[in-house]
């Protein structure tokens, strides 16, 4: 019996995530990715980009573009991400993503991207007026982590999927070009209550910075009395809160406002409801707005510091770009040779 155990990847743990700057940043964000970023700098060699290359498989103003991709910069370093401990740089300073992608698109299959909820969610009834950009979006994606052979991904639930496209792509070109263990599978990391932030207006749909209505979603630029209105007015139903997680899992919006409870205090939900089973809303929501505005104020006091800044942050950006370009061009030198291009 031959053993068909893959060669399993022996290199250094590395992180890598980003995120789109595609408009504000909302609590989903926050506590589904940004918050784990600056937790796990101080235990693993960290890569953190902004997805500007991403972005634009939609339609972005290049006036307004630059501008940003500097938030989401801003925003990394007010949610203490450290420029000594984790290397923050633009996707689109590191030319060889796209390189990378390109190779990548020719290793993925059709039916798997064909498989893909969020290409079909994002482009709706008009597929066909959609970029080809964001139809080959995972690729780039898979492209953006394996790159640096990076062995873990926090990211918030919905790309989840995503992530099992950027394994496949690893198993088979490690498989194709007969490189076993060449690239990592990576991890996805998203567990705690953080993962999956819904709308305030809505328990079944997620929170998302595409949502109409600015009241369904905490915006990380929002400002104390917005953010108590907002938890105010959010969705709920008129019981008391359970004493169960199964009881609580039965009612989506009580479910989704005692996650971010959870999430924002570093507790989990059944934590939560062991101090707050029995009480109303009446109690659970002011005591829900406290909560926010002292986690948020001083994320969103740090962003507007930094933004007063931007040289320091074009600065940080560039020196981002330089180490990670280092790591990216030894891949891809690599991934040249092993798929055969001329004087690789
Ligand atoms: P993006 O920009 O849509 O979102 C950034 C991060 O926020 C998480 N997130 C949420 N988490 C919890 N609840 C929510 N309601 C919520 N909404 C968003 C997302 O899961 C994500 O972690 N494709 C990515 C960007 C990307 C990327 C990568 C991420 C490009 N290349 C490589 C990781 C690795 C995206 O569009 O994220």
């Amino acid at each position: 019996m031959t053993d068909q155990t893959p060669v399993s990847y022996a290199g250094p743990e590395r992180v890598l995530s980003g995120v789109q700057p595609s408009g504000a940043l909302h609590l989903g964000n926050y506590l589904g990715a940004l918050v784990k970023f600056a937790r796990l700098q101080h235990e693993i060699d960290t890569f953190i980009f902004v997805a500007d290359m991403h972005a634009i498989t939609v339609w972005q103003d290049p006036a307004l573009l630059a501008g940003q991709t500097r938030e989401i910069a801003a925003a990394y370093l007010a949610s203490g991400l450290d420029p000594a401990k984790a290397t923050i740089f633009p996707q689109s300073a590191v030319p060889e993503h796209a390189e990378l992608a390109w190779i990548f698109n020719c290793v993925a299959r059709l039916g798997w991207l064909d498989r893909m909820t969020q290409f079909k969610e994002k482009s709706g009834k008009h597929k066909e007026r959609s970029s080809v950009g964001l139809y080959t979006y995972p690729v780039l994606q898979a492209a953006d982590i394996l790159i640096y052979k990076a062995t873990k991904v926090p990211v918030g639930e919905d790309q989840k999927q995503h992530l099992e496209l950027t394994r496949d792509i690893a198993q088979k070109f490690n498989h194709d070009f007969e490189a076993p263990g060449f690239f990592p599978l990576p991890e996805p990391l998203i567990q705690g209550p953080g993962a999956r932030i819904m709308s305030l207006r809505d328990g079944q749909a997620k929170m998302s910075k595409s949502d109409a209505s600015d009241l369904s979603r905490i915006n990380l630029t929002d400002d104390a009395d917005a953010i108590a209105a907002k938890i105010r007015k959010a969705r709920t139903d008129p019981e008391a809160l359970p004493d169960t997680l199964e009881a609580l899992a039965l009612r989506p919006e009580a479910d989704n406002l005692v996650g971010i409870f959870a999430a924002l205090g570093g507790e989990s939900k059944a934590e939560v409801l062991a101090r707050f089973a029995g009480q109303g809303f009446g109690v659970f929501k002011p005591a829900l707005a406290d909560l926010a505005v002292s986690a948020l104020s001083p994320v969103s006091e740090a962003m507007r510091r930094y933004l007063d800044d931007p040289a320091e942050i074009d600065r940080i950006l560039g020196a981002g770009a330089l180490k990670a370009r280092e790591v990216a061009s030894q891949t891809v030198a690599e991934v040249k040779a092993r798929v055969g291009f001329w004087g690789a």
